[in-house]
């Protein structure tokens, strides 16, 4: 992957913001970092989170507290969408039925019900720009590594993949949206889509099975939201079949801010083993103390695992809480919106990975495996 690009005639995309909060603020600073992106309008219903956003841009723009009003009055050639994981599909609705043909990433996760799910997919099959859902953990460098070697046989043929995250609790939102299942998805939806759809990319493969086990035993518990504890989980196991034979797991605490790496990514083939260690950022971490991530390959035979750092660009670091992912990400996001590349994170795939979190979710509240009867959709990237 390239550093940030110096070159100079190039086209300019014009950026309009649904959503102007912490998420938002990150897009606003990697697209600092992308010649010829110039966000022009944003919108959010809070007056202090446009006054932050605008702040961050540093140059004058539209703002508005609807997100109608920005789809009717501001010249975009793109939408961000970064509001809270509830508000997503109105706002999807909104835009497919305005009669605009604007290049949409939404964050994710793209939907939080299977009712909203299915709904989206076919609302999406007929809008004519690209949609690309920001599932940027894709696009971490050593998380590249790692699916190019999978992809290129180095392991053989794949058979397990393990993903940790240990990390520290979720952030304080505004309005206190992350804290409640009924806003959110639950944490296995709104945290670990990413991971879910990590697996589906990984094994090029759809998931058949879920089984997981979890709780809420440690964070939260004496918060207090018009007399209410959040009834997020903060912990959970997780175990996907997937329909080729293949499985992976997930181990997830976010009681565990203590580690000095975040995820860990393991994929074990027949004829070798891959792994990356993937640090906290910066802001979570001990000042003075950043590390880079790890990538170790393992073969089988001869024994003598090979092991380096994947260093990535400092200003591409700084500019998100995300390895950063987010710049890479963008790079693609603006070449479908240019026509020259295609959309890599489709409303399908965005779509499974919050089924797959919807199902592991259920999985912990009945207490038994959740059969995934729509595992049918295709994987891109
Ligand atoms: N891709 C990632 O790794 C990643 C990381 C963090 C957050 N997110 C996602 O980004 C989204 C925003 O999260 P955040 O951390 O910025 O939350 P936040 O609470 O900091 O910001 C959300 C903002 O959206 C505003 N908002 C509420 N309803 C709105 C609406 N209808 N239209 C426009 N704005 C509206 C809120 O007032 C707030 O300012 C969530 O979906 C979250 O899951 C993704």
């Amino acid at each position: 992957m390239s550093a940030p690009s110096t070159e100079e005639s190039v086209r300019t995309v014009r950026y309009g913001l649904i959503g102007a909060g912490h998420m938002a603020r990150e897009h606003v600073r990697n697209l600092a970092l992308i010649p010829g992106s110039q966000i022009v309008a944003v919108s959010d219903p809070e007056q202090s989170s446009l006054d932050k956003t605008r702040d961050q841009i540093g140059y004058g723009v539209e703002s508005f507290t609807s997100h109608k009003e920005l789809l009717e009055h501001a010249t975009v050639d793109a939408l961000v969408i970064a509001s809270p994981n509830d508000t997503h599909m109105e706002i999807l609705k909104d835009i497919f039925s305005s009669g605009r043909e604007l290049a949409v990433l939404v964050e994710k996760p793209v939907c939080t019900t299977e009712k909203d799910a299915a709904e989206l997919e076919s609302l999406a099959a007929s809008y004519p720009a690209p949609v690309w859902v920001a599932m940027e953990y894709r696009y971490m460098p050593p998380v590249q590594e790692l699916i190019q070697a999978v992809h290129n046989g180095r392991l053989g043929r794949p058979v397990m993949l393990s993903i940790t995250e240990h990390r520290f609790p979720f952030l304080e939102k505004v309005g206190d949206w992350n804290r409640f299942n009924e806003r959110t998805g639950g944490t296995l939806v709104e945290k670990c889509c990413h991971f879910f759809d990590l697996m589906r990319l990984i094994l090029q493969d759809e998931p058949t099975r879920i089984y997981a086990s979890g709780g809420s035993d440690v964070n939260h518990l004496d918060e207090k939201y018009q007399g209410r504890t959040p009834d997020i989980i903060d912990n959970a196991f997780v175990i996907v079949d997937f329909q080729s034979g293949k499985r992976a797991m997930l181990d997830l605490s976010l009681f565990a801010e203590g580690s000095k790496f975040q995820e860990r990514i393991s994929i074990i083939g027949d004829e070798a083993k891959i792994e990356c260690l993937i640090p906290v950022a910066a802001s979570h971490w001990i000042e003075g103390d950043e590390h880079e991530a790890v990538v170790e390959f393992s073969p089988r035979s001869p024994l003598g695992p090979e092991s380096h750092e994947v260093p990535v660009d400092e200003a591409v670091l700084a500019a998100g809480a995300h390895h950063g992912s987010t710049y890479y990400e963008h790079l693609g996001f603006r070449k479908a919106i240019l026509g020259e590349g295609p959309v890599e994170v489709t409303i399908a795939d965005g779509v499974q990975s919050v089924r797959m979190g919807l199902a592991a979710e259920r999985s912990i509240a009945e207490g038994r495996p959740i059969e995934l009867a729509n595992a049918k959709a295709a994987v891109a990237g």
